[in-house]
């Protein structure tokens, strides 16, 4: 294997998916520590403490800049670089989470043991799903009373359709935790309530053993020895390639916060999760180790600095060896764009290394050239493809309190836009936009960023639209026909690309059966 195959094959890009409050943020920080990237940890504790005070919107706009470096977070163990990328969306959820999840190999799923799968758990499992990647579950929490692993084992089986098979196994839980059992390697890992299991070192020992009973007391042996034979009848044996095709779900138990089998959930990474993998493109699929330059637009994050509107695109790489300074082909638009100053996530001594590598990801400033979705390459006419734009589930009309600042609004929404946290539609008769969003909270965030970054008063009021769908049609007069029928609901996105903007579920059904030539689409495939 050459250096640069050797480099791709030690990256792990991964997401961490949960509900709030299931312990993500505690987790993340646990992580960084075991790699060495300590001062983060604090940012991203800093980040979840924001979190909470969510309501003080300057207060988080100034502390972006930690964000930018937290929306990817590096560091190396065992030899391996590891890229988490951030999945905003916690209250907020936004399409933003969506797309990061079309940059990652696999995910860690974490649960609380207390609460077992919950709603957002759900939704962000349903868009891995789409891609299959393979997921890590980490069922946090153990340190309290939980719910009984095989109860939470069944849950995650049925309500998500996976096989699932322990790694771990907890001994007790709550007050009575005593440890977690190594199921692959035959080990005792110990809990020391006072310490965590920072120090403690992982006891080589059989089930069969009676010293165990010695180790962690009688009848936790005796109950731990029931258990895993129940374990080892039940659950399908692990299987790398049923977890990398998304079918199976190897499951850790732990407690982030008190740092106990975060060690063995970072060891499963190491050792399960893929590397970089192929990319579909049109018209062929981009595969890791290619030696040229690609990759993809799968982030915005703009106004970084108000008094520039610059704006960053993170750029997942998912093929070559990028140095600073190269110049990249804009597919999109043809134009060659020169890369001199990209943002590059290292885990250390980020000003020495100049170098990325397929499953890195880098961050381009830019004045709004680059678009989610967008293609970059050394000169190849590629695309990358499935990196959706979701279906709005909120839709409300703009109300701007300063009718002569109507331009600059209209910068704002398609500047805000462009991020990717919202969408805009102009309705064909009307000058009114309409602003779709995927969860409610958005709307309180984009007043307060309007306010922030543009100086404009608005606000959002109910619009007479439900729905959204993307309308196409093979024969473009069925399409002209149809817009002209329904003109009081038709709207452009900023693309240009033509919306139906339904009052309700029987409108939309109607204008199906009127027009049975016509696609409704919930997503856009962007460009
Ligand atoms: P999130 O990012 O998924 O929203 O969760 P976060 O890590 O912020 O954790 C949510 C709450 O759960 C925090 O408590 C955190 O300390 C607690 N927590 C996380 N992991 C564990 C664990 O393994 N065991 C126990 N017992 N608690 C855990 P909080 O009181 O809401 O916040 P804080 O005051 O501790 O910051």
């Amino acid at each position: 294997m050459d250096a640069h195959s050797d480099a791709v094959q030690r990256r792990r890009t991964f997401a961490i998916i949960s509900h709030p409050d299931a312990g993500k943020t505690t987790l993340t920080e646990k992580l960084l520590l075991f790699g060495g990237a300590i001062q983060l940890a604090g940012a991203v504790r800093a980040r979840g403490e924001q979190r909470r005070a969510r309501s003080d919107w300057m207060a988080i706009e100034r502390q972006r800049g930690i964000s930018v470096t937290a929306s990817v977070m590096t560091f190396e163990h065992r030899g391996l670089t590891f890229n988490l990328l951030d999945t905003p969306g916690h209250e907020d959820f936004s399409e933003d989470t969506y797309r990061t999840l079309t940059a990652v190999d696999s995910a860690v799923m974490v649960l609380d043991a207390a609460k077992g799968i919950e709603t957002q758990t759900r939704k962000l499992f349903e868009v891995c799903r789409l891609r299959d990647v393979p997921i890590i579950t980490f069922v946090n929490k153990v340190d309290r009373e939980g719910r009984e692993p095989f109860d939470l084992l069944d849950e995650i089986e049925k309500t998500l359709a996976l096989d699932v098979t322990p790694l771990t196994w907890p001994i007790g839980m709550g007050r009575d935790l005593r440890g977690c059992y190594d199921l692959v390697n035959d080990r005792v890992l110990l809990f020391d309530p006072g310490r965590g299991d920072q120090i403690n070192e992982a006891v080589a020992m059989s089930l069969a053993d009676p010293g165990l009973d010695g180790l962690v007391g009688g009848p936790a042996a005796a109950k731990l020895r029931e258990e895993v034979e129940l374990v080892r009848a039940a659950c399908p044996p692990f299987s790398l390639e049923a977890y990398r095709a998304g079918h199976l779900t190897p499951v850790f138990f732990g407690s982030a916060l008190r740092n106990f089998g975060v060690g063995e959930l970072l060891g499963g990474l190491a050792d399960l999760a893929p590397p970089p993998q192929s990319c579909p493109a049109e018209p062929r699929a981009v595969a890791a180790d290619e030696g040229a330059v690609t990759g993809f637009v799968f982030k915005i994050q703009a106004n970084m600095d108000p008094n520039h509107r610059d704006r960053i695109a993170f750029v997942r790489l998912v093929s070559g060896r990028f140095r600073r300074g190269m110049k990249l082909k804009h597919v999109r638009t043809g134009k060659l764009l020169a890369v001199y100053n990209p943002v590059l996530f290292l885990a250390r001594e980020r000003e020495l290394a100049d170098e990325a590598v397929a499953g890195d990801i880098i961050g381009i400033p830019n004045h709004g050239a680059l678009r989610i979705g967008d293609t970059l390459t050394e000169g190849e006419d590629l695309r990358f493809t499935g990196i959706p734009s979701f279906a709005p589930e909120v839709l409300r009309r703009i109300r701007l309190d300063d009718p002569m600042r109507a331009k600059q609004l209209r910068r704002a929404l398609e500047d805000l836009a462009e991020e990717g946290v919202s969408q805009v539609f102009k309705p064909l008769n009307g000058a009114t936009w309409i602003v779709g969003v995927v969860g409610q909270l958005q709307f309180d965030v984009l007043v307060a960023r309007i306010a922030a970054e543009y100086s404009i008063k608005a606000g959002f009021e109910e619009a007479p639209y439900e729905t959204a769908r993307w309308v196409h049609a093979d024969d473009q007069t069925v399409l002209k026909r149809f817009a002209e029928a329904n003109g009081a609901n038709m709207a452009e996105d900023r693309d240009g690309a033509l919306v139906y903007l339904a009052r309700n579920a029987w409108q939309l059904g109607r204008a199906q059966e009127d027009f049975p030539a016509v696609r409704f689409s919930a997503t856009r495939e962007q460009h």
